[in-house]
């Protein structure tokens, strides 16, 4: 299966602060509250917000731009895993669903039993679960319009990202229940799959991140909100580290393995789980020498038929987990595997391909999209890494609002 690629970097205003973050004085930024966030570095937002309000014009620029983001959101949502027509075998209307997409009905049984594989033909059975592309609405939305209330102040974004958060996560009627017990499904085979947990992991930190900034005193979000999104955090978090499914997807050795557990450590953070989260951080550390070689590739991911995409796809939850591990005191930007493994080399691995184009890359790739290392170099060109930062203006921009 395609899994788009996740943003890093959402927004220039994430990289904007990089100058004044550098210099030695902050001068008053820092009287501020930076924002609890789990990825984002908070002060970066603090940083950013001051330039803006002293009149950078690069930086208004940008903020039109996620305002515009922003203004698009509010006529749309909140969304509920209530909403879909009947709830997954096993299951209730309040556990997220989703279906295999490329798993279709046996043409020669009564029943459609056992449904068989069409490689990359989508079946059209799978909108009956509206719950994951819901799921990317709310990832998306709640980012952009908390920080679209952070830098502007207006309320009308913080009210809607915190109807759209209350009505996924709290409300009564309409909450998810905190497990991923029926995600990607395969009719007649199984109720939901420990692989469907990415449904989640890929961008679920994105929400995180977004409460945390409603968390600094947002309008419409109470305490009471907050103390309740903490509560169903902490479950979701059990359900993660410790279900079957959970355990499962968290040994995998190959992209979903590192998302699984950058997804846990980021809870663990969120929900105040401090040993459980250190040991996560350290255990990135592992996937870096195991999946990682002394020249910057990654065998796993360049034995796949999309070896580029998914090359940048794992390349993202390592840099993600790092900047997750920066806030319990682990550096993983600076680590070194035994052979000389580091997240650096990985990125420099993908450069030629990233600022030359698919002549550069030497392995399978069945759909070369050049944008599909941009985030991950810019992350790696705002953490000091020379060669991604002279490879920064030779990027392509994603072909994305
Ligand atoms: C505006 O902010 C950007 C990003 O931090 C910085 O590179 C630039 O120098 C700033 N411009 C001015 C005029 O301060
Ligand atoms: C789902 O429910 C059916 C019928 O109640 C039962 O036979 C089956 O074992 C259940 N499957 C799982 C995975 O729990
Ligand atoms: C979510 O955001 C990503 C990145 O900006 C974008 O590629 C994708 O189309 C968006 N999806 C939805 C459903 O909003
Ligand atoms: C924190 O994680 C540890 C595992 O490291 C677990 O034993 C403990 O129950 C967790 N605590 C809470 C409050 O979830
Ligand atoms: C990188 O290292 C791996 C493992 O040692 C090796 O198989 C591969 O050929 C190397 N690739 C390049 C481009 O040097």
């Amino acid at each position: 299966m395609i899994l788009a690629m996740h943003v890093l970097y959402t927004h220039l205003l994430l990289l904007a602060a990089k100058s004044v973050a550098a210099l030695p004085n902050h001068g008053d930024s820092h009287s501020a509250k930076a924002p609890d966030t789990v990825v984002i570095d908070g002060h970066r937002l603090v940083d950013a917000k001051a330039q803006l309000n002293r009149g950078n014009d690069s930086l208004k620029a940008s903020l039109d731009h996620l305002v515009g983001q922003a203004d698009s959101w509010l006529s749309q949502g909140p969304w509920t895993v209530t909403s879909k027509a009947n709830a997954p075998p096993n299951g209730t209307i309040h556990d997220y669903a989703s279906q295999a997409p490329y798993w279709w009905p046996n043409p020669n049984s009564a029943d459609g039993c056992p449904y068989i594989n069409k490689d990359g033909v989508r079946n059209p059975e799978v909108d009956n679960y509206p719950d994951k592309i819901d799921s990317i609405k709310l990832f998306n939305s709640t980012y952009v319009l908390s920080l679209a209330w952070y830098y502007t102040g207006n309320p009308k974004y913080s009210y809607h990202a915190a109807d759209i958060i209350r009505t996924w996560f709290l409300n009564p009627e309409t909450a998810m229940n905190p497990n991923l017990d029926h995600a990607q499904i395969i009719p007649c085979a199984n109720t939901g799959r420990s692989i469907g947990i990415i449904d989640f992991s890929q961008d679920y930190t994105e929400v995180i991140d977004a409460v945390a900034i409603l968390n600094t005193g947002a309008p419409g979000w109470s305490k009471t909100d907050a103390a309740a999104f903490h509560e169903w955090n902490k479950r979701f978090l059990i359900w993660l580290a410790y279900s079957p499914f959970g355990v499962e997807e968290s040994s995998a050795t190959n992209n979903h393995g590192t998302f699984a557990n950058m997804q846990i450590t980021a809870l663990a953070l969120f929900t105040g789980n401090h040993s459980l989260a250190l040991s996560k951080a350290n255990l990135a550390k592992d996937f870096i020498d195991n999946q990682i070689t002394s020249n910057g590739s990654q065998p796993q991911e360049l034995a796949r038929t999309r070896s580029f995409h998914y090359s940048n796809f794992d390349l993202t939850a390592h840099l993600r987990w790092a900047l997750i591990a920066r806030k319990l005191g682990v550096d993983l930007f600076k680590y070194e595997g035994p052979q000389g493994q580091t997240l650096f080399k990985a990125v420099n691995f993908l450069v030629p391909a990233a600022t030359g184009g698919a002549s550069d890359w030497a392995y399978p790739e069945l759909q070369f999209t050049q944008y599909a290392a941009t985030d991950n170099i810019h992350a790696a060109a705002q953490e000091g890494d020379l060669t991604a930062e002279g490879a920064v203006k030779k990027l392509q921009p994603p072909s994305r609002e």
